[in-house]
């Protein structure tokens, strides 16, 4: 029952979450079909029908940390390597601009060469353009300075999946320099700041059980996030997870309701990965609670040096056609494409 449901995840203690989301793992399809529903009716107050498309930009793939599940981590010997200047960020800016976006995120590995100096050149470069976008940045764990001094330059969101709240999973995902505690520090930085602030993780990770997703759930309650990402877990072949099976949709459909149910105002995207595991399952992910898509407007030249996982969708297409594409399929699945800010319902102007 979805009254049941909203009631465990927003009040409900670890035991009873990874209870709920075992049952809902098993669910059947007309207790599926009752969640999905319960999640598009939380999601309608705030949004409407209304699905909110991010240009996104990944203008780095060099990255210093080794993250044991990612493509482009220091490790990987076999990855090609590039990074966008400031004049080339702002060039897909534009054209991204042109094709109606307002809200552009800049996405990249955790890349030195970007100094602060640098990364607060790009963001007020980027306002100045177009001072009616919002800029979100996803780079990494920084200092509480750089993260304020980023804000200070015009940065308006920050994503930083915390990738599992439980230390042990943690563990078994990342090498000893990183730390679980100093990424959840991080986000309570961003928030602190006054950033509009995404967490997330992948489902279905090496190590993943319910107990860990009941953390997960714990933690994003207590953190409050205006955004929360989350898509399949995609193994690549220069990992240590390589040959791991490729997830099916349906697991992560599940855990998009319930945290829709959870944060009825959250920002909820339809990942990329969702849609690689799954040719329809963006719009899949919409009618399961979530509301905003990312098309890609890097330069299709670097797309596929931007491989995190394997057979990772639209890396071929120009963002003129790749957005064309998404957002007919978009309204066709009875959403409402809307290219605005597309701030969290708190935080609109
Ligand atoms: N470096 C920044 C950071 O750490 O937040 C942003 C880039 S990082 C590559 C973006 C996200 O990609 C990670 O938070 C992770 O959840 C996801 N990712 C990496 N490898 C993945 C994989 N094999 N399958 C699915 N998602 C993956
Ligand atoms: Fe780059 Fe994890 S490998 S942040």
């Amino acid at each position: 029952h979805a009254a049941e449901c909203t009631d465990i995840v927003r009040h409900g203690d670890k035991p009873a979450l990874a209870a709920l989301i075992a049952k809902a793992r098993l669910a059947g399809e007309t207790e599926r079909a009752a969640l999905f529903n319960a999640a598009d009716a939380a999601r309608r107050p705030y949004y409407g029908k209304n699905v909110y498309f991010r240009g996104l930009i990944e203008f780095t793939s060099y990255c210093k940390n080794d993250c044991y599940y990612c493509g482009i981590r220091a490790g990987n010997r076999n990855a090609r390597h590039y990074r966008l200047t400031a004049e080339e960020i702002w060039a897909c800016a534009a054209k991204g601009y042109a094709l109606g976006f307002r809200t552009f995120v800049l996405q990249g590995g955790e890349d030195p060469w970007y100094t602060d100096a640098r990364i607060c050149e790009i963001v007020s470069g980027l306002k100045e353009r177009h001072a009616d976008c919002a800029v979100t940045l996803s780079i990494g764990e920084k200092s509480f300075e750089s993260y304020k001094r980023y804000y200070d330059a015009g940065a308006d969101r920050f994503l930083l999946r915390h990738e599992t709240a439980n230390d042990a999973h943690y563990r078994l995902l990342h090498p000893p320099e990183l730390s679980l505690a100093h990424r959840k520090q991080c986000l309570y930085d961003l928030r602190a700041i006054g950033y509009q602030v995404g967490a997330g993780f992948m489902v279905e990770s090496p190590g993943q059980t319910d107990e860990t997703l009941a953390e997960d759930f714990l933690f994003l309650r207590e953190l409050q996030p205006h955004m929360v990402g989350i898509g399949p877990f995609v193994p690549h072949h220069d990992t240590r997870y390589a040959g791991l099976p490729t997830p099916t949709a349906d697991f992560t459909l599940v855990l998009l309701s319930l945290l829709r149910l959870m944060l009825p105002k959250v920002l909820l995207p339809a990942t990329t990965a969702l849609g690689t595991v799954d040719p329809l399952g963006r719009e899949k992910g919409l009618r399961a609670g979530a509301n905003v898509v990312m098309p890609n407007l890097s330069p299709v030249t670097h797309r596929k040096d931007y491989m995190l996982y394997d057979n990772k969708i639209c890396t071929g297409e120009e963002a003129a056609e790749c957005l064309q594409c998404l957002s007919r399929r978009i309204a066709s699945a009875g959403f409402i494409p809307d290219f605005g800010r597309g701030d969290h319902a708190d935080r609109v102007e």
